[in-house]
């Protein structure tokens, strides 16, 4: 029981690394709100996490809207007293070379990605800081560090999350707000499966060269990635922030 007691928020947890994260949290004694934009995704995580006994409660959150974003943490704190832990994990994935992206598609990503994680951090700060400190995670992705092929607008946008989570861990340090990323490599969620299709690639084909990238010769499992934001999370990360902890399988 890592999280005994803790509250956490979990953004994007209807799916993929983000319900992972969220069933791993609350069998690790956290109560967990799933906010997420899908609300039939949301509540099935939900629904999981109750049937196995934990505690967990759906939010509508869409974190491109701070109107969307400041409702959420307030339902939160209302309910449970207090919130302990963030994480950021909710994206959109459009790729593309620098010439196919259109600005639409930009402008979306970024909000998403970058300013919607923003948005969380600056609504929760306020509460973590009023209860003596608190831990965020955001998910970036291993596409923050190297150049892949028409992959631009996805990996500015997740070069630029790192930053925010090193400049945010620089901000909030003295308030005892711990700041930290995982960058996951390949890893087997509907979301990755769908920017397959929307390439209009074969998935079969496309999940075999994914799995090739990395030194273990396989895809990461949701899970994996899970046990990863978990320990950041916790107290045994007690002495880390603006860190970033790489799980790609050897993939980087
Ligand atoms: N799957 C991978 O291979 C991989 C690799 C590296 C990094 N990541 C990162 O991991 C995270 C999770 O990815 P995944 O593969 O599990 O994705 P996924 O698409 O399976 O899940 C993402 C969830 O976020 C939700 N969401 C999207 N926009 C939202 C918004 N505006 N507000 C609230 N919720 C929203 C979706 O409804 C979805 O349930 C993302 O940050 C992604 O960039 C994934």
């Amino acid at each position: 029981m890592r999280l005994a007691e803790k509250i956490s928020i979990v953004t994007g947890g209807g799916s993929g690394i983000g319900r992972a994260t969220c069933e791993r949290f609350a069998k690790e004694g956290s109560s967990v709100v799933v906010a997420e934009i899908n609300e039939v995704a949301g509540q099935e995580t939900v629904d999981l996490i109750t049937d196995a006994g934990g505690i967990s409660n759906f939010l509508p959150l869409d974190v491109t809207d701070i109107h969307s974003v400041k409702a959420m943490v307030e339902h939160t704190v209302n309910r449970y007293g207090t919130i302990d832990i963030l994480v950021n994990n909710a994206a959109a994935f459009p790729m593309g070379s620098v010439e196919d992206a259109t600005e639409d598609e930009w402008i979306h990503v970024m909000r998403t990605n970058v300013i919607g994680s923003a948005n969380c951090i600056k609504e929760v700060a306020p509460i973590f800081r009023k209860s003596g400190g608190g831990s965020i995670i955001n998910i970036a992705s291993v596409s923050g560090f190297m150049a892949e092929p028409e992959a631009v607008p996805y990996n500015a946008s997740k070069g630029a999350v790192m930053q925010l989570t090193r400049c945010t861990a620089m901000d909030l340090a003295d308030d005892h707000i711990r700041v930290n990323g995982v960058c996951p490599g390949q890893i087997d969620t509907a979301g990755a499966t769908q920017v397959i299709i929307d390439r209009g690639l074969d998935v079969v084909e496309a999940d075999k060269e994914r799995a090739a990238e990395a030194l273990m010769k396989r895809m990461g499992r949701p899970e994996e990635i899970a046990s990863v934001v978990l320990f950041l999370a916790s107290e045994d990360a007690s002495f880390m922030t603006g860190a970033h902890i790489v799980v790609d399988g050897g993939q980087l």
